[in-house]
């Protein structure tokens, strides 16, 4: 293929070879030019120079954090880990998905292969692996050494079923072995299975109360961030951001749509064995901005002020835009910096023309 954007995670290789191998493509290069903006945003009480992203996931260690830093990606998620080791699913992790229309929040079967067009969609299924935090403690530390002024580190992590007597317990252990590094804020990711693949620990409210008062307090002195899933009316979410005021500082959503990616000729496109894998990307940009324009409003209607980081299918400087203009305070893209590693330099060209 000719002048073929090569993404920075590489998804014809497995995520032990992208860990060891990457980050590819322009990441694997110093940027020809930085872009500074005139004066910071305030995100939290810190001064950010845009308040702009990657969130969980693509970043799996501090090479590739380093180099998000390195293209203006002010806001980096170090990828979500655990308090113990958890393989990752075998190939394949990531494949291109072509939803006819607007993708639903329903479970909607999508033909996926390894085409990648732009604007891009994918499925990506990993199971959220991690190393043990002796391997990843370090890598961290060291990702959050790197971050220069106006940048700063976000520790993604998750409690796992078995780890400890209880996951609220294994929650707030994760935590304090990610504040140990110094990451200035955490993010609990919560988009994960909890009771069978169908069933986000998000939606259990009682779990997620409890779950965030235990991190808070092992960890009372650093923001506290829940990466919540797209939930499809105000209703739906306003009881668990009551149950969440005064403990959570901020939310980050969404994570990903689920739908049922097959094959050509009709089959689980990621196995047998995963038949539903998360959605991202362009076709999801709907779903991120509803959530943020859902949360904006009813963080009016409690009259609270926690902060909101917009996530889903933002890949150009219009959709940055789209995002801020809904409310959200922060804005991320996943999907869409993995094919385009200068999406922090367009959003801050266009800004500062
Ligand atoms: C390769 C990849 C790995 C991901 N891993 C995680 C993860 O470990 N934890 C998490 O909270 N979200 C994870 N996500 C979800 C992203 O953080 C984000 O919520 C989602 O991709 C939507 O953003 P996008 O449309 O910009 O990709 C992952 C996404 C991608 C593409």
């Amino acid at each position: 293929m000719k002048n073929a954007i090569i993404p920075f995670y590489d998804p014809l290789l497995s995520y032990e070879d992208n860990y060891q191998q990457g980050p590819f493509g322009d990441f694997a290069r110093q940027p020809k030019h930085i872009i500074e903006m005139a004066k910071p945003t305030h995100f939290l009480n810190l001064a950010v120079n845009l308040p702009f992203g990657i969130p969980a996931g693509p970043l799996l260690n501090a090479k590739y954090v380093k180099a998000a830093l390195a293209y203006g990606f002010d806001l980096c998620v170090y990828k979500t880990v655990r308090t113990k080791a958890h393989k990752s699913h075998p190939l394949p992790n990531v494949l291109s998905i072509h939803p006819k229309g607007q993708l639903s929040h329903q479970v909607d079967t999508v033909l996926a292969d390894r085409n990648y067009p732009s604007p891009i969609s994918i499925t990506n299924s990993f199971g959220v692996p991690s190393f043990d935090p002796e391997i990843w403690q370090e890598d961290l530390a060291e990702a959050v050494t790197a971050a220069k002024k106006g940048q700063y580190i976000i520790g993604s992590f998750q409690g796992t079923i078995g780890n400890q007597a209880t996951i609220e317990k294994d929650y707030a252990l994760a935590a304090r072995l990610v504040a140990q590094t110094n990451a200035p804020i955490l993010e609990a990711n919560l988009s994960c299975p909890n009771e069978g693949v169908h069933k986000l620990l998000c939606f259990d409210f009682d779990k997620v109360e409890r779950i965030a008062k235990e991190i808070k307090h092992a960890v009372p002195d650093k923001p506290l961030f829940l990466k919540l899933a797209y939930f499809a009316n105000d209703d739906d979410v306003m009881p668990l951001l009551k149950k969440l005021q005064g403990t959570v500082d901020g939310f980050s959503t969404i994570n990903t749509l689920s739908a049922r990616p097959i094959n050509e000729v009709g089959h689980p496109a990621l196995g047998d064995d995963r038949p539903v894998g998360g959605v991202c990307g362009d076709a999801i940009r709907w779903a991120g901005l509803e959530m943020v324009k859902r949360l904006v409003r009813l963080r009016n209607e409690l009259a609270s002020n926690f902060a909101i980081i917009g996530v889903g299918g933002v890949s150009s400087a219009l959709h940055y835009q789209q995002y801020i203009d809904a409310g959200a305070n922060a804005v991320m893209s996943a999907t869409g910096a993995m094919w385009n590693a200068n999406l922090a330099f367009d959003i801050k060209n266009s800004l500062t023309k």
